[in-house]
């Protein structure tokens, strides 16, 4: 299938919802503004990646509208800048409507100039408008512009929508179960993850910074053709590494202590997402090791439980439980306290040294989209069940320990923070590690900071 191919059948698809849930009507999606960073500097443009998903197109100032009859007739409407030579040979090329049909496979395009009025006659007598919900102070405005023109020709004859639906919702259920063309792009973008990571592993010495070992991240990123960062890298020396959400700062990197990266890089409007911890001077100290080899034992026993049939939560359990029993044989938790590792679980004694969670869906967003309960029609349980693991969903595996100095923690074990993170795929039995081209062995991370 060619790459216009995809783009359409998941419009398409997008359509069979519609169309089943309203007997059709109008989608709106359009992609992300661009946003100043001070004066005249903009922050890198990325596109929204809902509307990414169903078109293809990269460039800012774009709408996809999709038009669905009842009979099941689909017409794709593209409003993109139009070609203006001024601002090209300023701020580059742009496709123009003029050959946007032929690229992107859409029927019509038009110039984003005349979106408010097509939008206009496009939303005439359409009962269901499918568009993001709440999105923004600027997004209503424009749909109440919309609206009010529809209205306006009453006494013509022509109804407004009358039914607002949430788009995105049916967008996301799409995109957490990732088709082969996704899976390949995401485990180019896992494998250039995996070498940056060796790369800051080989730099590391003490006396470095942690901005150092990001540049390190950052060649390998773009050296391999990687657009962006799929979000802020995270490098962390010593006490940060105990600090979750910490950016490469300006700390000194000194040996004894651990260095945390949680780095991945973003491979043609894909995420990648891998944590390593390593010893800055190379060698694990013995505490180091021993909370070490219980996360990564954590990881295994999620990584087990990572496969169809399972339920998201599951992986998350497996873990907990390898975690805690580590931290009561190191006397982190004392068993006296608890009395059995259950009741410790049960306590959830752990979340003092592990606060989040051991997995999110990962794809276009690090964070990805798409429901983590089931979508059960049934409203009378007070929860819906947590989602069932399928193939072709991609999720992350990242156990922790931080280990914040206080009065009852051994002094062995202050500021050792550590997460061991891959990028998992569900196939028919199980799962397949992607994120796996950097060592995650303890003794192979030492040899490899050796060699
Ligand atoms: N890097 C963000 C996360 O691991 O969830
Ligand atoms: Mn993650
Ligand atoms: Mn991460």
């Amino acid at each position: 299938m060619n790459k216009t191919n995809i783009y359409q059948q998941r419009r398409i698809a997008l359509a069979k919802q519609m169309l089943s849930k309203t007997g059709g009507g109008i989608a709106v999606i359009s992609t992300a503004p661009e946003v100043a960073r001070n004066r005249d500097s903009e922050f890198p443009y990325r596109h929204d990646s809902d509307f990414f998903y169903l078109s293809g197109f990269e460039e800012p100032g774009a709408t996809l509208v999709l038009k669905v009859s009842s009979n099941g007739q689909i017409e794709s409407h593209l409003f993109c800048r139009p070609k203006d030579l001024e601002r090209e040979i300023w701020d580059g090329i742009r496709l123009g409507p003029e050959a946007a049909p032929e690229k992107l496979g859409v029927e019509f395009a038009h110039s984003n100039q005349v979106l408010d009025q097509k939008l206009g006659e496009l939303l005439a007598d359409q009962d269901a408008i499918y568009i993001r919900l709440a999105e923004s102070a600027e997004a209503d405005r424009r749909l109440r512009h919309w609206m009010r023109q529809v209205r306006s020709q009453a006494r013509a004859g022509i109804n407004p929508p009358s039914e607002f639906h949430d788009v995105e919702s049916l967008i996301h259920e799409m995109r957490l179960f990732k088709d082969a063309h996704e899976i390949d792009i995401m485990r180019k973008a896992a494998a250039i993850s995996a070498r940056a990571h060796i790369r800051a592993m080989q730099a590391c010495k003490p006396g470095m910074y942690e901005y150092q070992l990001e540049a390190e991240l950052l060649h390998e990123f773009r050296n391999s053709g990687a657009q962006s960062v799929a979000y802020n890298s995270i490098v962390a020396g010593g006490e940060n590494t105990c600090i979750l959400h910490y950016r490469a700062g300006s700390t000194e990197l000194r040996g004894g202590e651990l260095c945390l990266i949680d780095a991945g890089c973003e491979l043609d409007g894909y995420a990648s997402d891998i944590t390593r911890t390593f010893p800055i001077n190379g060698k694990f100290s013995g505490p180091q090791r021993a909370l070490y080899n219980i996360t990564l034992a954590a990881q295994e026993a999620a990584v087990a439980m990572t496969k169809p049939g399972n339920t998201f939560m599951q992986p998350h359990e497996a873990a907990l439980r390898v975690l805690t029993q580590g931290l009561l044989d190191e006397k982190l938790l004392k068993l006296a306290d608890y009395g059995s590792l259950e009741n410790a679980i049960e306590a959830g004694a752990y979340r003092r040294f592990y606060m989040h969670r051991t997995s999110h869906w990962l794809g276009m967003d690090v964070h990805d989209v798409g429901s983590y309960r089931e979508h059960i029609e049934d409203n009378s349980q007070e929860e819906k069940p947590w989602r069932i693991l399928k193939s072709g969903m991609v999720i992350t595996i990242e156990p922790g320990l931080y280990i914040r100095p206080a009065d009852d923690v051994d002094e062995a074990f202050w500021n050792i923070g550590i997460r061991i993170e891959d990028d998992a795929v569900l196939n028919d039995s199980g799962c397949e590690l992607i994120s796996r081209g950097v060592p995650v062995n303890a003794d192979e991370i030492e040899a490899l900071m050796k060699s």
